[in-house]
């Protein structure tokens, strides 16, 4: 049984950052709501508990508060933000209300268990609250200009308290001071790996799916990929269906066949669609219908081969934990309230209602992309499908600007081959997050050989971002990019042209479509 921290969630934003800090730092850790029962609580064994931030004010009727009697278990408690405020107030200290502080500090370290070794350095601040006056055995040992007391602690009764957000990446030395509580604080030993956390998902999965029967929609991208290959583990009949909508990149629906199929033995149905897609598509233009189209007739594709399979207990969905947030929280679908339509993205998220099954299983519900790779790797999956970089459920579809053709879509799959080849060869394809050509709606004019041509035009666009919402264009080297541009109107027929995208997103989009 591998050591364990327990968080409780007391409704911070980053509840699950702070795991997923732990999980980095090799411990085991779980979260319960903030009222878990002491009992349970007491059950876990854990080293240490962490609270969470929250948006409450602890002072205030019906805030959340923790059992008090958590402060004498004799285990070390850190407590963030609402967390470290509500353990002085539960104590016996003063918190009250000041003006709304966000942004970087300067935190200065004045000694204490949990800022050994910590320099000055900046803090990620975000609280209206602050602690005015700490219990009796509590001393400050850090602070900024604007909090006096950002760092706490009663070293006797191992309470400690940071009023800043040791788990974001602004916060400069806040992986040191997570890892002083884990380690010298609570004697972590680092006992955990992604490894365990394979095991530990497989076991509950083979306890409760049983002999039931799952169906895993496998659209090749990796969250979906990992899923299917999880769950294969704990229930061998698992049944993975795979539309081939034509809308690919090149070799992609082979290779899906192959490390699925023929690799691991999964039972995998793949259903050609590609001239039904083609069918529904011709004509059209407009993006939006165009995402519309191809999502429903994935919906409807699915539908019908789970039919053919009869009745399904549980339907595997992909979701990792940054699609839980974006869906505007416990991934109910929604998108948050009041904010525009960009764009319809399409992805198995709209499928639950339409189909007629038991239990949802979202094996990865808690982790975050790299994590899921680093899964993924574990559960031995390659590294071309492991580590590929984003890409649109939609596909192709949006990458062949206005009306998509059988045509078309040969052209982007080439150039985006070559482009993709090319990014490798230059040994930038794990710097750059995406990277892809699309198929320009106009045709210009060039001169090959010594005759005219009147041809299509390729896009490049490559861009850095970290979760896909803002981007920068990547200054790819001129070299690189010139290779590129003449292999492509040299090895792909009807191109004459290439141009290179450089706009962040905002104001464009990373897609074009
Ligand atoms: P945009 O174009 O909105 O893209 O800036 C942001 C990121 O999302 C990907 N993308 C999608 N992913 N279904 C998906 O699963 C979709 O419909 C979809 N549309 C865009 C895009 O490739 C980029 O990584």
């Amino acid at each position: 049984m591998n050591q364990t921290i327990l968080i409780l969630d007391f409704g911070g934003q980053y509840c699950q950052l702070i795991a997923r800090k732990v999980r980095e730092h090799g411990v085991y850790c779980e979260i319960l709501p903030f009222d878990a029962p002491l009992k349970k609580i007491i059950e876990k064994k854990p080293i240490g508990i962490i609270f969470t931030g929250g948006p409450n004010s602890c002072y205030r009727d019906g805030s959340p508060l923790a059992n008090k009697r958590i402060y004498n278990l004799g285990i070390p408690v850190l407590g963030i933000c609402y967390g470290a405020q509500l353990t002085a107030f539960q104590l016996g200290g003063l918190v009250a209300t000041g003006p709304r502080e966000y942004g970087r500090q300067m935190l200065k370290p004045k000694g204490g268990r949990l800022l050994e070794g910590v320099k000055k350095s900046a803090c990620l601040m975000s609280h209206t609250d602050y602690i005015e006056k700490l219990p009796k055995g509590f001393k400050v040992t850090g602070a900024t200009q604007t909090c006096p007391v950002a760092v706490f602690e009663n070293e006797d009764k191992k309470l400690y308290g940071v009023q800043f957000h040791p788990e974001v990446a602004h916060t400069q030395e806040g992986n040191k001071i997570l890892r002083n509580f884990l380690y010298n604080i609570c004697g972590a030993v680092g006992d955990w790996t992604m490894g365990d956390y394979a095991q530990r998902a497989i076991a509950d999965l083979k306890e409760r799916i049983g002999d039931k029967t799952v169906l895993c929609a496998l659209s090749g991208g990796v969250d979906s990929a990992v899923t299917a290959v999880l769950i294969h583990k704990a229930c061998p009949s698992l049944v993975c269906v795979f539309v081939d909508h034509g809308l690919m990149r090149k070799g992609e629906a082979d290779e899906v066949v192959r490390v699925f199929r023929d690799e691991r033995g999964m039972n995998l149905i793949k259903v050609d669609a590609q001239k039904r897609y083609l069918d529904k598509l011709k004509g059209v233009k407009d993006p939006e219908k165009k995402r519309k189209i191809i999502g429903r007739e994935f919906i409807r594709i699915f539908e019908e081969e789970a039919k053919k399979i009869g009745a399904v207990d549980y339907l595997a969905q992909g979701t990792i934990y940054p699609d839980v947030v974006e869906s505007g929280k416990k991934g109910k679908g929604k998108g948050k309230k009041g904010s525009a339509v960009i764009k319809s993205h399409h992805n198995v998220g709209g499928l639950p209602k339409m189909i007629d099954f038991k239990e949802l299983v979202e094996p990865l519900r808690d982790l975050f992309k790299d994590e899921v790779r680093v899964l993924g790797l574990k559960l031995g999956l390659p590294e071309s499908i492991v580590m590929r970089q984003p890409f649109p459920g939609p596909g192709l579809g949006i990458r062949v600007i206005g009306e998509i053709t059988e045509e078309k879509l040969e052209i982007v799959r080439n150039a985006d081959f070559i482009y993709r080849e090319e990014i490798v060869r230059a040994g930038l394809d794990r710097s750059i997050w995406q990277y892809f050509a699309a198929l320009l709606d106009i045709r210009s004019v060039g001169v090959m050989g010594d005759a005219r041509t009147y041809d299509y035009t390729i896009a490049l666009r490559a861009v850095h971002s970290v979760d896909g919402m803002t981007a920068d264009w990547a200054r790819i080297p001129y070299e690189v990019l010139e290779v590129v541009s003449s292999r492509i109107v040299n090895e792909v027929k009807h191109v004459n042209r290439v141009v290179y995208d450089v706009t962040g997103k905002p104001p464009a989009t990373i897609e074009w479509e």
